[in-house]
């Protein structure tokens, strides 16, 4: 019996990986402890997806780690969150350097704290050359909070005269958010049971296909992500033409 990981077929990963990583808070009030344990644990599992999604060789992974909408959580979870988001990303930049993995950080990180911001950015710098899985952290962000700064930035450069209004594309609307350096997302997996999106990447996520589980993400495994990856490559994706179109492609290569 194959494992799950040798039934992947590695000419078809999806090229970006999206995940909201959602259950922390139910995981931990299961145990009996405080949301922030849950929020503790949630971190082995982002370490094991990262390894996971290296080894595979997945070109881009983002994780919704802190949404424009959780900044109205209770203060100390909010204050704990960014803390132990912002801890752990400093402790594992040696790692993530080691195997060649480039952060990004999508939202808007002018909210968080200043000792944050400068973390975060040394991080940055220091990953920046590399070359292997490019590992997103969309850390204060929100699809409409990076669709009005767009609209924004596109509206200022048309009153420069940069731009004409009749020339705006999607192509051009694309490169005013802050996904323009990264492909769409050809997978968007949701844990612990929730069936929303939750202000995540809605447009980038127009063709994505969905997976949804009920595992907690504090379980989320490599395993868990193999079987999310398998079930992405057994669907059809169809981008608006007909199922006999799509076969004659594949079969035309
Ligand atoms: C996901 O877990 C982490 C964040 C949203 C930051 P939750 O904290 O949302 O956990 P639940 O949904 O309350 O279980
Ligand atoms: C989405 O989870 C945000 C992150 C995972 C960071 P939430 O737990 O905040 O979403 P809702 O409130 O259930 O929609
Ligand atoms: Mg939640």
């Amino acid at each position: 019996m194959q494992s799950l990981r040798e039934q992947i077929n590695l000419q078809r990963l999806p090229r970006h990986i999206a995940i909201i990583m959602d259950g922390n808070g139910r995981w931990a009030k299961e145990k009996g402890q405080d949301r922030l344990y849950g929020h503790f644990h949630g971190v082995e599992s982002v370490r094991n997806i990262v390894e996971g999604c290296a080894e595979l060789g997945v070109e881009y992974l983002t994780l919704y780690a802190f949404s424009t909408e959780n900044w109205d959580r209770p203060e100390y979870e909010v204050t704990g969150l960014i803390e132990l988001l912002v801890e752990t990303i400093r402790k594992e930049t040696e790692t993530l350097n080691k195997n060649n993995i480039k952060l990004h950080v999508i939202g808007d990180v002018k909210m968080l704290p200043e000792y944050a911001q400068k973390e975060l950015n040394e991080s940055l710098q220091i990953t920046s050359q590399n070359t292997g899985l490019n590992l997103v952290m969309a850390l204060s962000y929100s699809s409409r909070w990076e669709l009005v700064q767009a609209v924004k930035h596109i509206a200022e450069d048309v009153k420069a005269g940069k731009i004409d209004p009749a020339t705006i594309t999607q192509n051009t609307l694309q490169q005013y958010l802050v996904t323009s350096n990264l492909p769409d997302p050809e997978l968007m997996i949701r844990t612990s049971g929730e069936y929303r999106i939750s202000n995540f990447l809605l447009y980038q996520l127009a063709y994505a296909e969905l997976y949804f589980t009920n595992v907690r993400w504090p379980d989320f495994r490599k395993e868990n992500l193999y079987e999310a990856i398998l079930d992405f490559q057994g669907r059809e994706r169809r981008f608006g033409k007909t199922g006999d179109q799509v076969q004659k492609e594949h079969i035309n290569g």
